[in-house]
């Protein structure tokens, strides 16, 4: 007993910051501890030298004033005396590139962008609130900490089709994307089972294709045939859907707004049949998985609504990228349609997978006319791709590897790796784990210490690797119908992907899980409900 006193005194102790550690995650670049301290109190200011600088600047204040209580306050005019924070860009540093000095006499940031300051900003949130002190008064230990990103693109993305997320939800979500530094959200907006993006040009899209007339409960399997019986519903305006791009803008993310085809689109088909081959009936899906059901490619009509529904799209959303699903498209009905096997004949395609490919070169080809990159998942490789679409790789890594060898860019998102629904330990029903996904009645099993374990690079020589822009973390909603599960399901695995983005190079797990020990008490300050089971050091 007196030997686990001593042990958890001695744990408690290591968790009440030295000065010398460091305690920012995703770990930066270069972290040099130096002697001494500086001391922020309701007097010191946030001076910008930049006006550009005043939003993040104020971000930071609240982040600040909510977690340590201590109020700070923005001033544009160069202060005199000790404990400023002084921020300024800096063009000779990349855009996400950012210096953090604490001395004696102040703190400086310095960041090739106001968004390479706001990571700076970032990290010095996490110092301070690490930091001895309270709300009159907290010493921040000397350091010099020099970071960059590893990888250009990192993203999480959000799925609010198989459940419906409020627009305040969404934002928390941002929220801990940008506490991590990740640089995009991915919304995944359609699918089978809910369309849930206000069109103002196809008004049934919503009014019919947002509700399903009930719900599976429990897990999937062949078998289970027990639903709930509750219309269940939700969809955004585009009101509420500039906020949110708003909101993400102001924490330097972009959205990505992902429009699913030609498969996941029941929804969409139970709103206007005249989509699909076989003209339907169809209704809004009620179980997971994938519908044999797709949009039709032979119809010059399907291409009039899809070029209908992303010019809506583009207007609000301004993101470089636009995904356009791709995934899990079975190709029985183009077998069986005299529409879709003419559409093969005339353009000479070999089978269905090529139509397919057809398909995504003509909406590529389409976002390009309006200056838009897309992404697909890698289904979209089946039938050939062209060489400017970016591949969002999920059933495997070699899926991202064979792309990069085409040539493709690549973001890596390999479902044992990257998919956050998957269970977070090894033994579901003694750990008390929510229901997660599972394959074939078998539970996938995700610890953090997988997801830190993953190496976008494996097997890809130095030109291959060039292709990979960046890693993703995805969170499925099957299973998942609260924001508080959510958080349960992405926290803390996040941090670790979070890490393998930021942070390229050599790993060291226990360092690691040290620091995501710290962080946790941040994520109990902003009222995150994240898993257990890490922190009580179950795998
Ligand atoms: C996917 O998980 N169907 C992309
Ligand atoms: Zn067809």
């Amino acid at each position: 007993m007196k030997k686990l006193l001593l042990l958890s005194v001695a744990l408690v102790a290591s968790l009440s910051v030295m000065a010398a550690e460091c305690v920012i995650v995703p770990r930066p670049v270069s972290f040099e501890p130096q002697k001494g301290k500086v001391t922020l109190n309701s007097k010191s200011v946030v001076y910008v030298a930049d006006k550009s600088l005043v939003r993040p600047a104020t971000l930071f204040c609240s982040y600040v004033a909510a977690e340590k209580g201590l109020q700070l306050s923005v001033v544009e005019k160069q202060p005199k005396g000790k404990g400023v924070i002084a921020l300024s860009i800096d063009k000779s540093l990349a855009q996400e590139e950012y210096l953090l000095d604490v001395t004696k006499q102040g703190i400086v940031i310095k960041g090739g962008s106001e968004q390479g300051v706001f990571y700076g900003l970032q990290s010095l949130r996490q110092v301070v609130f690490h930091s001895k002190g309270n709300a009159k008064k907290v010493a921040v230990a000397c350091m010099t900490v020099k970071d960059k990103p590893h990888f250009g693109y990192r993203g999480g993305m959000l799925d609010v089709c198989r459940h419906f997320f409020s627009v305040d939800e969404v934002k928390k979500f941002i929220d801990i994307l940008a506490l991590h530094k990740m640089n995009r959200f991915h919304w995944h907006l359609t699918e089978d089972q809910g369309w849930r993006i206000e069109i103002k040009k196809y008004p049934e899209l919503t009014k019919v294709g947002s509700v399903r007339k009930e719900t599976l409960v429990g897990l999937q399997t062949k078998k289970n045939n027990n639903y709930d019986g509750k219309p269940y519903g939700g969809f955004y305006t585009q009101d509420e859907v500039r906020d949110i791009v708003r909101y993400a803008t102001e924490r330097y993310i972009e959205v990505i707004p992902e429009i699913d085809m030609p498969g996941h689109m029941v929804a969409a088909l139970a709103s206007y049949p005249h989509l699909g081959c076989t003209g339907g009936p169809y209704e809004v899906r009620t179980r997971w998985g994938i519908s044999r059901d797709i949009l039709c490619a032979g119809r010059e009509s399907t291409f009039e609504f899809v070029e209908g529904v992303l010019a809506e799209v583009l207007e609000l959303f301004p993101s470089k990228y636009i995904h356009i699903g791709g995934d899990e498209a079975p190709k029985h009905r183009w077998k069986a349609c005299p529409e879709c096997q003419k559409r093969i004949q005339e353009e000479g395609l070999k089978d269905e997978h090529e139509l397919q490919s057809y398909f995504t070169h003509r909406v590529e080809k389409f976002l390009a006319k309006h200056g838009r990159h897309l992404i697909g998942w890698d289904e979209i490789l089946d039938g050939g791709i062209s060489k400017t679409a970016t591949i969002m790789a999920w059933r495997g890594a070699h899926r991202g590897i064979k792309a990069a060898q085409l040539g493709n860019q690549v973001i890596m998102t390999p479902r044992h790796y990257c998919y956050l629904d998957y269970c977070q330990t090894s033994d579901h029903d003694a750990n008390n784990e929510p229901i997660c996904a599972a394959g074939n009645g078998k539970r996938f099993q995700m610890p953090i210490r997988k997801v830190y374990s993953f190496d976008p690079y494996d097997q890809l020589n130095e030109e291959q690797r060039k292709a990979i822009v960046g890693v993703q973390g995805n969170m499925w909603t099957e299973y998942v119908a609260t924001f508080d599960h959510i958080q349960h399901m992405v926290l803390p695995r996040l941090a670790a992907l979070a890490e393998v983005g930021w942070t390229y190079g050599e790993k060291n797990y226990d360092e690691f899980a040290r620091r995501v020990h710290l962080l946790r008490k941040l994520y109990d300050k902003c009222g995150y409900k994240y898993a257990p089971y890490f922190f009580n050091g179950i795998e």
